[in-house]
């Protein structure tokens, strides 16, 4: 479907994200004919470069992040055809009147402001914008994450951005409400009868919820080491999983309709007591070790060795929900970098019968609710059957199995390809509203606090490892593990 053409400013041009993310987005639209003809891309950092000089970083950031089969020179001419630069100091004066100019010359565009800057320039850029008369009904601001680093913060920032752009107009992105599987999670839950229907404590005994990254910090240890895996994923990312888990249904698929029903989950997280935070939550931080068979060295070697650094790269919790669906129900987190494989994956356990027809010695697993995020996505359902053959009732664990690829057979959009275009349209459903993003701050805020208040250094755990062995006996102390595959 087209969308409105539009003139879109991308401030932090130069940076990793725009490279690596925006510009690849924007490739794959326009590949696929959703960029009208006379929307432009403007790309704006400080750097004094000219047009044709940025749009040789850009095709080089093609090369280097489109897989070949996807570029042909004349398609990523037609793409660059759209790209301009302007050098803009977003906190200072410097380029303002070059963009205003730019901008003057089709003032009905729609406008999306996109803002892949460090979140300290996200007020000096709106206050800029606004001084220069950039902002119109139909501009938009997107912000990324981190929106602050505790609740304190977030609100500073989502004052200085509210004062010149109202609510609807501000589009703060986590890039996982972008992913497929995690819009499929609304599509399992709502448009079918029979998971609803059990989707509470009573049929429910716990879920488990875990982002594993093979990576490590990646050059990014100037960021990482001052956020921290709670903040970088935990309260973000995954929070928004379980918030579209657990939800009630919205009316219907409005912005704010949804936004409203998950505002309620991050609401309804029960508090960790500070005396239980060390039981409940476990920090980690990975050494040396081995991904994929290859040796990778340790968090403080990839930070440079210059310090010693208690940041965790690790997090499990236990979380509940203090809801009339959920009370009583325990969901377990955990996310890390360095851990063996890249997998993403919600596992939602139902309660075992009391009761058994089979003979005690026949292993009797729970059915569970596996929900694919990444990679391999789909959904499967782990039943119990009987092994084949004439040696009596033995059973197994089977799945009932849905791979995406193998029904829909396409290729998959990046998160941020559908986000992008999204704020084009001014759909806001799969952006957070400030109270969500606020709400899941006071939360995590109670555990940063107790972590603060009792520091003790994260526990080591070699890479290419599920993490330390206290995120197995979080779980296991109450009778619990960890999901493996299952055939
Ligand atoms: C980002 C985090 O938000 O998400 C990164 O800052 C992390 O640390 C990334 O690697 C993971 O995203 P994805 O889409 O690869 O799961």
């Amino acid at each position: 479907i087209p969308v409105a053409s539009f003139d879109a400013v991308v401030f932090g041009a130069t940076g990793d994200l725009t490279m690596r993310k925006l510009l690849p987005a924007l490739y794959y639209r326009f590949r696929d004919r959703q960029i009208p003809d006379d929307s432009r891309i403007i790309a704006a950092a400080r750097s004094p470069y000219d047009d044709a000089e940025y749009r040789a970083l850009a095709a080089a950031a093609l090369e280097r992040h489109v897989p070949a089969a996807d570029r042909d020179p004349e398609t990523v001419a037609g793409f660059l055809g759209h790209v301009s630069y302007v050098a803009v100091d977003g906190a200072g004066r410097g380029g303002w009147d070059d963009l205003a100019r730019l901008l003057g010359e089709r003032p009905d565009q729609v406008r999306p402001y996109y803002l892949a800057t460090s979140p300290g320039l996200y007020g000096a850029i709106c206050r800029n914008l606004s001084a220069h008369g950039l902002i119109g009904e139909r501009s938009r601001v997107v912000l990324e994450k981190p929106i602050g680093h505790d609740l304190a913060s977030a609100r500073a920032i989502n004052d200085q951005v509210g004062q010149v752009f109202p609510e609807n107009q501000i589009f703060r992105i986590d890039h996982y409400l972008g992913k497929e599987t995690v819009q499929n999670l609304l599509a399992l839950r709502f448009a079918n009868t029979i998971f609803e229907r059990l989707w509470n404590a009573d049929v429910i005994d716990h879920v488990q919820i875990t982002v594993a990254e093979t990576v490590g910090v990646e050059g990014r240890g100037g960021y990482y080491d001052t956020s921290g895996a709670l903040r970088d994923m935990l309260q973000n990312h995954m929070l928004q999983l379980l918030c579209l888990l657990t939800m009630e249904s919205p009316l219907n698929l409005d912005a704010d309709a949804v936004r409203d029903e998950k505002l309620k989950v991050l609401r309804a997280l029960k508090p960790i007591p500070p005396h239980d935070v060390p039981a409940r939550t476990v920090r980690g931080q990975y050494v040396a070790g081995a991904v994929g068979g290859q040796p990778v060295s340790g968090y403080l070697a990839d930070l440079g060795n210059e310090r010693p650094s208690l940041t965790e790269t690790f997090v499990a919790l236990k979380l509940e929900l203090m809801t009339p669906r959920w009370a009583g129900v325990p969901f377990y987190l955990r996310t890390g970098k360095r851990l063996p494989q890249k997998m993403s994956e919600i596992v939602v356990q139902f309660r075992s019968s009391p009761f058994s027809i089979f003979p005690d010695d026949f292993a009797r697993e729970p059915n569970r609710l596996v929900i694919r995020l990444q990679p391999q996505e789909g959904i499967k359902l782990e039943v119990m059957t009987k092994e084949p053959g004439p040696g009596g009732m033995r059973l197994r664990a089977t799945g009932l199995d849905i791979s995406f690829e193998e029904t829909f057979n396409q290729r998959y959009p990046d998160a941020y390809e559908r986000l992008l275009m999204d704020v084009v349209r001014g759909n806001a459903t799969l952006f957070m509203r400030r109270d969500e993003v606020e709400a899941a701050w006071a939360w995590a805020d109670t555990l940063l606090q107790a972590w603060t208040e009792r520091p003790e250094p994260p526990r080591p755990y070699p890479a290419g490892t599920w993490g330390p062995t206290a995120a197995i006996a979080l779980i296991e102390r109450d009778g619990r593990t960890w999901h493996e595959e299952v055939g």
